[in-house]
């Protein structure tokens, strides 16, 4: 299936599982350019045929840098524009991005400061890359004041997608991944939110047809808020369904023994907590939430949380206005609203009741 970002003259198509090979896709989705490839010392192990068959047609250097959000930092992000510097590459550089939500950040960062801006091509190999990072061109790395707090906006040329590279995916990071398609169940419309609600077991155990859908219709739903509001000034924060709960538990937890779609699970059934203590949805509705409350994967904490201080972390986020949470609130099945008057004591309590 093919899908626009319609971003004018920064549009560009997201190609999922579509027959044809990647090289011919790439070539003729950004004409004559030089290569370079960018990816991790797993995914280069795990992928060396491909890779060197790639490397090799395209001309196209490897690089690659060390494995774990723990490298996501400027060091590597220099790094990374060294080899570019070194390989001589000049404007027409088209650097491809090959692996998960790391990979694509650093690499979507170089790209996007190297000769002042080189175009760049996602290939996502996590289901969370698949369906949210890959898409969207928010690049950066993390810095030890906070997570993803240097970077640029820079939408890729292309996203190529193969479901297949999942296979090899670990068990806990494709659990993690699915968190963020489960978040578009909340916010992208009653169709959806009845698809997550039906296929739920078929997707989260890797059924080929299910998460191939999942995939498509999650990034059709990424596609469309980020065609309507490239740099988050309105409807892209519905996306955030789950993440200001989710950020203050990573935060809490110093980004330790939780991965961030599992922190993304625990922050949605407190917002789904939320929204039942404040009434925000209809009587009628409650079947749906509570049946989506069950279905939710609820990780072991690395600790039992302190809920004062994990109210506190929620201040930290990037996207606190003016001193108010802004929390996006499930109203509907499929529909959330973005809210900042929720008592502070109805938040303490759904934290209470899903972290007790
Ligand atoms: N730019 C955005 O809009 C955006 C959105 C959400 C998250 N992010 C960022 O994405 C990052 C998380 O991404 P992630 O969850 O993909 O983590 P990741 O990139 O660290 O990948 C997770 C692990 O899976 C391995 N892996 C990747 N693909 C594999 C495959 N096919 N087979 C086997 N192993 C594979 C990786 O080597 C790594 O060890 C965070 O840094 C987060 O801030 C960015």
């Amino acid at each position: 299936m093919n899908m626009t970002v319609a971003l004018g003259a920064r549009s560009y198509e997201i190609a999922v599982n579509e027959p044809g090979g990647f090289i011919s896709t790439v070539r003729a989705a950004v004409g004559a350019a030089s290569y370079v490839i960018v990816t991790n010392t797993t995914l280069q192990k795990l992928y060396d045929v491909e890779l060197r068959q790639w490397s090799t047609e395209l001309q196209a250097p490897v690089c690659a840098i060390a494995d774990g959000e723990q490298h996501k930092h400027l060091g590597v992000w220099s790094d990374v524009l060294d080899f570019l510097l070194r390989a001589n590459l000049d404007r027409n550089a088209v650097v491809i991005a090959f692996g998960g939500g790391v990979v694509g950040d650093i690499a979507g960062f170089a790209a996007a400061s190297f000769l002042r801006g080189v175009r760049y091509v996602q290939v996502p190999t996590t289901l969370l890359a698949m369906v949210d990072s890959s898409v969207g061109g928010k690049t950066g790395v993390n810095h030890e004041t906070g997570k993803n707090r240097i970077g640029a906006f820079h939408q890729p040329s292309l996203v190529w997608v193969r479901t297949t590279y999942l296979d090899s995916l670990p068990e806990r990071e494709y659990a993690a991944g699915y968190g963020e398609v489960f978040k578009y169940g909340f916010i992208g419309g009653a169709d959806m939110a009845e698809f997550i609600r039906k296929n739920h077991f078929d997707i989260a155990l890797r059924h080929p047809e299910a998460l191939e859908e999942a995939v498509c219709r999650s990034i059709a739903i990424k596609a469309d808020i980020v065609s309507r509001d490239e740099r988050e000034g309105g409807v892209r924060a519905l996306l955030n369904f789950g993440h200001t709960f989710g950020h203050a538990l990573e935060r809490y937890y110093q980004y330790r023994g939780l991965l961030h779609g599992e922190a993304v699970f625990v922050g949605m059934a407190c917002a789904i907590e939320v929204s039942r203590r404040a009434r925000l949805y209809a009587p009628a509705d409650a079947s749906w939430f509570d049946e989506m409350q069950t279905k939710l994967m609820r990780p072991s904490l690395p600790a039992t949380p302190d809920i004062a201080k994990l109210y506190a972390a929620m201040f930290s986020d990037k996207k606190v206005r003016a001193g108010k949470l802004r929390l996006v609130l499930p109203v509907k099945p499929g529909v959330c609203e973005i809210r900042d008057d929720i008592a502070e004591e109805t938040i303490m309590e759904a934290w209470e009741s899903v972290c007790a």
